[in-house]
């Protein structure tokens, strides 16, 4: 899938570099060409042997190395690439990328380049979560570099949290991503998907059963098609998928605001189960059982419509805005009610009814609603759905 990509790959220094070895393998089993460079403190943790071994290459480590210079310019290096990956991609490389600072290889590479960047980040917690990481994440992206990670989990530091460098796996399938020919290449794609927690205190909420398989599928499809896609998901049971960016809520308040600051994008496909009704008497405190005061009474309220509001926003509305519908009955007739409701331009109608076992299930049969019609699909995998929804969609957006 990579086959004739030249790939330069930026080892950072931290304990997750011992990853980018087996990065540079799987992306060369792909077909690529891999272009090793060592930070200084990226040298700590491999060594330049290794690297250049598995990448059966020379490795670059220093900006004044003249034979370097003599055998090719760090312009030359960073512009004969097709993507440039930096990984792992340090609190102090992002930092150095941030605010434009040239001071070794890497980062002069990274200032010359004029390909796209994909990092994967890897620090402890404290640093990943610290402001001024969040704040030059936050540039970053807005420069146009593509993330992938990083993972939650058990860190080598002993603390648990995001900060773990994204699996090799998931660095290849970004990597893919970035370098697709697709379709959808320099399109922006909005996705929510999975349930909403709506809280009634600290520890009880109010959910659905939605697992975000279809959302998952979607986003991992568009991203397929070459779609720089934003992933607005709930507290889903499937994991999000690697290569998008992805913006994790809980409530059917804080996605409209996800969605709303990830605007504009060239088309939004709302796949969450969105809860109806919040609770409108939530408590900051736990709710405790008092013997012989009964049971507590939960007042409701509405919760925004986020499809709803992006269909009808006038300036800046996508493109394209696609609904789901999950009905147990009358599918067709309900779905083209919604679809006029709403103010969408399609919506994907499924029939959920506990007999189909499509929620949670593997399979999904929809039928596409839009201004020509109603068109019946077959039953299909999610995975399947989400590819031909994805053409679809590319097909629309490129009219
Ligand atoms: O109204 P209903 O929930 O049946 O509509 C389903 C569609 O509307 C889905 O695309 C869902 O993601 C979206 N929706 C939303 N915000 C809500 C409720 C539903 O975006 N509050």
């Amino acid at each position: 899938m990579l086959a004739d990509k030249r790939i330069l790959l930026i080892i950072g220094g931290g304990i997750a570099a011992f990853k980018s070895l087996d990065l540079t393998r799987r992306l060369r089993e792909q077909g690529a060409e891999v272009v090793p460079v060592l930070t200084r403190a990226g040298e700590e943790f491999v060594t330049p042997l290794s690297a250049s071994a598995l990448a059966a290459q020379k490795v670059y480590r220093d900006l004044f190395d003249l034979t370097d210079e003599a055998e090719m310019g760090h312009i030359e290096l960073s512009r004969a690439a097709d993507l440039v990956v930096v990984a792992p991609a340090t609190a102090d490389l992002m930092a150095k990328m941030a605010n434009g600072l040239a001071n070794d290889l890497a980062s002069t590479l990274l200032m010359a380049t004029d390909k796209r960047v994909l990092i994967a980040p890897a620090m402890n917690v404290r640093m990943w979560e610290h402001p001024a990481t969040q704040r030059n994440l936050a540039t970053l992206q807005g420069d146009g570099v593509l993330v992938v990670g990083p993972d939650e989990g058990a860190m080598a530091c002993g603390e648990f949290g995001p900060g773990r460098m994204a699996e090799v796996p998931d660095i290849v399938a970004a990597v893919v991503a970035a370098l697709s020919d697709g379709p959808l290449r320099g399109r922006h794609v909005l996705v929510t998907s999975g349930p909403t927690h709506e809280p009634i205190d600290p520890v009880r909420y109010i959910a659905n059963r939605s697992s975000g398989a279809q959302g998952t599928a979607l986003a991992a499809a568009l991203r397929d098609l070459g779609a720089e896609v934003t992933f607005v998901t709930g507290p889903a049971r499937v994991a999000p998928p690697a290569g998008v960016r992805v913006v994790k809520v809980e409530t059917a308040r804080e996605m409209l605001e996800a969605v709303q600051s990830a605007l504009p994008a060239d088309a939004a496909v709302f796949a969450a189960a969105v809860a109806d009704w919040r609770v409108a008497n939530a408590t900051d405190r736990k709710m405790k059982k008092t013997e012989g005061e009964g049971t507590p009474a939960l007042e409701f309220a509405e919760n925004p419509d986020i499809l709803k509001t992006v269909s009808r926003m006038g300036e800046g509305r996508p493109g394209l805005v696609v609904g789901f519908a999950a009905e147990t009955h009358d599918v067709e007739a309900n779905a083209t009610a919604k679809r006029a409701r709403k103010g969408c331009d399609w919506i994907v109608a499924n029939d959920v009814s506990p007999a189909t076992g499509i929620m949670g299930g593997s399979e999904n049969k929809v039928a596409i609603v839009t201004a020509e019609g109603v068109e019946d699909w077959p039953r299909l995998s999610k995975e399947e759905t989400a590819r031909r929804l994805a053409a679809r969609i590319a097909e629309a957006l490129a009219r």
